[in-house]
C-alpha cells in the first residue's frame, strides 16, 4: 500500500463521506439498527453518531488503519462499546456465526474486491432474525449511464481505493442469500455515474423456507 492509499485517500474519504446527502441517508437508516451491530467498512466512523439507544454494541471492521484512527476518535464517549478490527470483510469476521442483530454496510461494497464472499460472511454472522442495512452506490438501470460506469470504473478504481461504479448491489445482496425487505434506488444529486444509490433492508433467507 503506497503513501496515497495509506495517508492521502483516507483524508479524502473522510471529508467526501461527510456530505449532506450521505448524512441525510445515514439519519434515515442507521437509527434502525438494533442490538449487537457489525459495521463492515466502518471507515472513519461517520455512522456512529446516528445509532440509537437500541444499539448495545458496535463492532467495526475496516482494512484502513488511518480511517480506524479517526473512527476511534468518533467512538469516544458513545453510550455503547465500540470495538474496531483492522481487516478485510472477506476474511473471517471477528464475531461468532449467527450472533449479530444488525449488519450495517454503507458505501463499502463498491470497494471490497470480492463482495460476494464478504456478503456471505455477513449473512453467516447474522442471527436468523437479524437485519442487513445497506446504503451503496452502484450500477444504474439506464443503459447510457451504465455504459459510462463501465468505462470509468478502471480509472476510478485506481484513484478511489478500489471503488467500482458499476456493481449491481441489489443483485449481489440477493445472490448472497438475502431476502429484500425494503429497497429504494435512485440518483442522488451529482454526476449520475457516481450517484445511483441503493438503500435497503434485508434479512437472511432461511434455508428450506423458500423456493
Ligand atoms: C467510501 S468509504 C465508506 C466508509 C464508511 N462506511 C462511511 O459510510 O463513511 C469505503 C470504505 O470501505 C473500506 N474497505 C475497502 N476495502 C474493504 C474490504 N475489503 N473490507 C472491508 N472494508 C473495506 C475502506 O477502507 C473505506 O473505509
Amino acid at each position: 500500500m503506497g503513501f496515497y492509499s495509506r495517508y492521502v485517500l483516507p483524508g479524502i474519504i473522510d471529508v467526501a463521506m461527510r456530505n449532506e446527502e450521505c448524512a441525510r441517508l445515514r439519519a434515515a437508516w442507521i437509527r434502525r439498527a438494533r442490538g449487537d451491530v457489525l459495521e463492515v467498512g466502518i471507515g472513519s466512523g461517520l455512522n456512529l453518531p446516528f445509532y440509537s439507544p437500541a444499539v448495545r454494541s458496535v463492532c467495526g471492521v475496516d482494512p484502513s488503519a488511518e480511517l480506524q484512527r479517526r473512527a476511534r476518535e468518533r467512538a469516544a464517549g458513545r453510550p455503547f462499546p465500540v470495538k474496531l478490527f483492522q481487516q478485510s470483510a472477506e476474511e473471517p469476521l471477528p464475531v461468532p456465526e449467527a450472533s449479530v442483530d444488525t449488519v450495517v454496510v454503507t458505501w463499502t461494497l463498491c470497494s471490497i474486491p470480492d463482495p460476494r464472499r464478504a456478503l456471505e460472511r455477513i449473512r453467516r454472522a447474522l442471527k436468523a432474525d437479524g437485519r442487513l442495512i445497506f446504503l451503496e452506490h452502484g450500477r444504474a438501470p439506464d443503459a447510457a449511464v451504465a455504459a459510462w460506469q463501465d468505462r470509468l470504473t478502471p480509472l476510478w478504481r485506481r484513484i478511489g481505493g478500489g471503488c467500482h461504479l458499476n456493481r449491481p448491489v441489489d443483485q449481489l445482496v440477493a445472490a448472497a442469500g438475502f431476502r429484500m425487505l425494503e429497497l429504494q434506488a435512485g440518483y442522488l444529486p451529482g454526476p449520475r455515474p457516481m450517484t445511483y444509490t441503493f438503500q435497503g433492508l434485508a434479512e437472511p433467507r432461511q434455508p428450506g423456507l423458500e423456493l
